[in-house]
C-alpha cells in the first residue's frame, strides 16, 4: 500500500528508505570519532551514495555534535540533491528544540526522537512507568512536529518490549504526528524470526499504522543486524537504518553495502528497490576507514579485500571459464574496478581532474586540486606504476588536510646500521616554516622528537600501525597514529611511498585534531 510521506511524497509500493547513521551511531563508537570536517567530507560521499536519510548527529549530545549538525544542514542541506537530514533528540523539549535548532538551516529536515520502551530499560534507566513514557512520547512528539513536517519515533530497545505496551506507545505516537516509527533491536537480541513476528504485529493491531513509514534499526551484538534487517523488510517494514562498514555502538550496525546488495542481488525474493548507487559502495567504504584510521577486515562482504578474491586452484579455474561460478555479483557493480593504471608522470592536471571525478570525488577545491597534483606527480616520478587506490589514498590525505594549521613541509632522514637515525623536518604552523634536527631509538622516534621540537606538546602516543595502500614494495605506506591528550584520543593518518613521511604527517595529521578538539572545549588554549 503506497504511503504519502511529508519528505518522500508518495512512497512507491517496492520502494525501501536508506536512513543512515553512520555519523551517529557509527560515530559515538570507541576509537571512531570525526572532526566536522571529516563529519562533512562523510557526509558528501554518502549525498552522492543516493542515502534517503543522512543521521548527521545527535544535537544536544556536546557543542562539537551541534555545529556537525548545523554544518552539515548549511552544506549538504542545501543541495538540490540533499538528503534528509536528521538530528537524534531523548523525548524531551530541551533535546528536541536543541535538534530544531541544529536543523533550522536543512531545506529537508527530520526530528528524530528516542525513548525506552522495555520493562527493563523504563524501570532501571529511564526510572519512568509506562504512562510517564507515552506521555513523554505525546508531548515530545507533538513539539517536534511544530518544527518539522517528518519526525521520526524510535522505541528504543523495542525486541525486548511487550508488544501491547509497544502498540500503545506506538498509536499514541502516531497520534501525536511521528511520520515514521523506527522498532530497533538496539541491544542485537532478536533473531529474524522475533522480527517478523513484532512488525507483523505492529501492523496488524495499531490504528494508523498504514499511513505511516515503519523501520527497523538492527544492533549486531549476535552477527544478526543483517539477517534481522532483511526479515523485517520481508515483514514490511518501508526504512532500514544501516552505517557503512558495519560500524556502531559495540558489535556496530546492520551494514548498508550488505543490505543494498542483499536487496540487489536476491531481488527474487525481496522485490524492493532503492536508490543506492551501488558502483560507490567501496569508495565510501575506503573513506570512511581513511577517516577513521580502521580497515574493515579482509572477509568482510563487499567491501574487504578477499571479497572477490579466489584463492583456491579450483576456484580460479571456474571464475576464468565463467565468473558466475564463484560470484554472486560483479565486483565492478559495488566499485571493484581492476587495480587500473591512471596517468604518468607526463599527465595533465585536467586529466588528473577528470581521474578524480571517475573516482568518485565530486568537485574539490581549488587548492587541494593544485596541492594533491603536485603530490602526484612526485608518487609518479617515485613508484613505477600509480594505480587507482594510490590517488584515492593521495587525494584523501589531501582532503584530510584541508584548514589544517599544522603542515607537513619536508623530513631528510639519515637511517642505518652504522649511526644512530637523524630526522631533519620541516613544519609550517599557521603560515610560517620552522625546523629542527633530532635524534632518536629510531628514524620513526628520531622523526616524532622532531615534531616535538617544533611544536611541543603533551600529547603521548598511543597506537602507530603501518599497512600499504597497493602491493609491491614500491607500494605507498599508510600509516595510522594515535595520540592521547588528558583523556581525549585522536587518530591521525597519513600516506606517502615513504612509510616515515607517512608516518610524519599522520602524526601532524593527529595534533591537528587534538587542536580542534582544544579549541572546542577551551578556546584559549590555541598555542601549543
Ligand atoms: O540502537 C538504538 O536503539 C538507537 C536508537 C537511538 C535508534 O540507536
Ligand atoms: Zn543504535
Amino acid at each position: 500500500m503506497s504511503i504519502e510521506h511529508p519528505s518522500f511524497g508518495k512512497l512507491e509500493d517496492d520502494r525501501i528508505i536508506i536512513f543512515d547513521t553512520t555519523l551517529r551511531d557509527g560515530e559515538q563508537s570507541p576509537g571512531f570519532s570525526m572532526n566536522i570536517n571529516e563529519k562533512i567530507r562523510m557526509a558528501e560521499a554518502l549525498t552522492e551514495l543516493g542515502v534517503d536519510v543522512l543521521e548527521a548527529g545527535f544535537a544536544i549530545a556536546s557543542p562539537g555534535d551541534f555545529e556537525s549538525v548545523k554544518a552539515i544542514s548549511e552544506s549538504i542541506g542545501q543541495r538540490n540533491d540533499t538528503p534528509v537530514i536528521a538530528s537524534l533528540s531523548r523525548a524531551g523539549a530541551m533535546d528536541v528544540l536543541r535538534s530544531a535548532e541544529a536543523l533550522r538551516p536543512a531545506k529537508r529536515k527530520r526530528i528524530h526522537i528516542v525513548i525506552a520502551t522495555s520493562a527493563l530499560h523504563m524501570e532501571h534507566k529511564l526510572r519512568m512507568s509506562p504512562d510517564e513514557v507515552v506521555g513523554a512520547t505525546v508531548e515530545s512528539v507533538t513539539l517536534a512536529r511544530q518544527h518539522a513536517d517528518d519526525v521520526e519515533w524510535s522505541a528504543e530497545d523495542a525486541t525486548r518490549s511487550d508488544i501491547d505496551f509497544l502498540c500503545r506507545v506506538i498509536e499514541a505516537a502516531i497520534t501525536a504526528g511521528a511520520t515514521t516509527i523506527n522498532l530497533p533491536d538496539t541491544v542485537g537480541y532478536a533473531l529474524p524470526e522475533d522480527m517478523e513476528r513484532m512488525f507483523t504485529a505492529v501492523r496488524n493491531r495499531v490504528p494508523g499504522i498504514e499511513k505511516v513509514v515503519l523501520s527497523t534499526h538492527n544492533h549486531n551484538d549476535l552477527g544478526l543486524g543483517v539477517a534481522n534487517t532483511i526479515a523485517a523488510i520481508r515483514a514490511g517494514v518501508r526504512q532500514v537504518e544501516t552505517t557503512i562498514n558495519g560500524i556502531g555502538e559495540r558489535a556496530g550496525n546492520a551494514s548498508l553495502e550488505e543490505i543494498v546488495m542483499a536487496v540487489r542481488t536476491r531481488h527474487d525474493a525481496i522485490p524492493r528497490s532503492n536508490n543506492i548507487k551501488t558502483t560507490s559502495l567501496l569508495r565510501v567504504s575506503k573513506l570512511l576507514s581513511t577517516i577513521t584510521g580502521f580497515d574493515v577486515q579482509p572477509n568482510k562482504a563487499i567491501v574487504g579485500r578477499n571479497a572477490f578474491a579466489h584463492e583456491a586452484g579450483i576456484h580460479q579455474d571456474g571464475v576464468l571459464k565463467n565468473a558466475a561460478t564463484y560470484e554472486i555479483m560483479t565486483p565492478e557493480s559495488v566499485g571493484w574496478a581492476k587495480n587500473s593504471l591512471v596517468l604518468g608522470k607526463h599527465s595533465g592536471r585536467a586529466a588528473f581532474r577528470d581521474k578524480l571525478r571517475t573516482l568518485g570525488y565530486g568537485e574539490i577545491g581549488d587548492n587541494q586540486l593544485n596541492d594533491a597534483f603536485n603530490r602526484f606527480k612526485r608518487l609518479a616520478d617515485a613508484k613505477k606504476v600509480v594505480f587507482d587506490d594510490d590517488v584515492v589514498a593521495l587525494v584523501d590525505d589531501e582532503v584530510m588536510r584541508d584548514h589544517e594549521r599544522i603542515r607537513f613541509v619536508s623530513l631528510d632522514l639519515h637511517a642505518g646500521s652504522k649511526a644512530p637515525p637523524r630526522a631533519e623536518l620541516e613544519l609550517e604552523i599557521d603560515g610560517a616554516v620552522s625546523s629542527a634536527v633530532s635524534t632518536g631509538d629510531g628514524p620513526v622516534d628520531a622523526t616524532f622528537n622532531a615534531i616535538q621540537q617544533i611544536f611541543p606538546h603533551t600529547a603521548t602516543l598511543q597506537l602507530f600501525s603501518v599497512g600499504a595502500v597497493t602491493e609491491g614494495t614500491d607500494a605507498q605506506a599508510k600509516v595510522t597514529v594515535r595520540l592521547e591528550e588528558n583523556g581525549k584520543l585522536v587518530d591521525g593518518q597519513g600516506a606517502d611511498t615513504d612509510t616515515i613521511v607517512a608516518a610524519a604527517r599522520a602524526y601532524v595529521h593527529a595534533l591537528n585534531k587534538l587542536l580542534v578538539k582544544r579549541v572546542r572545549t577551551e578556546p584559549q588554549a590555541l598555542s601549543a
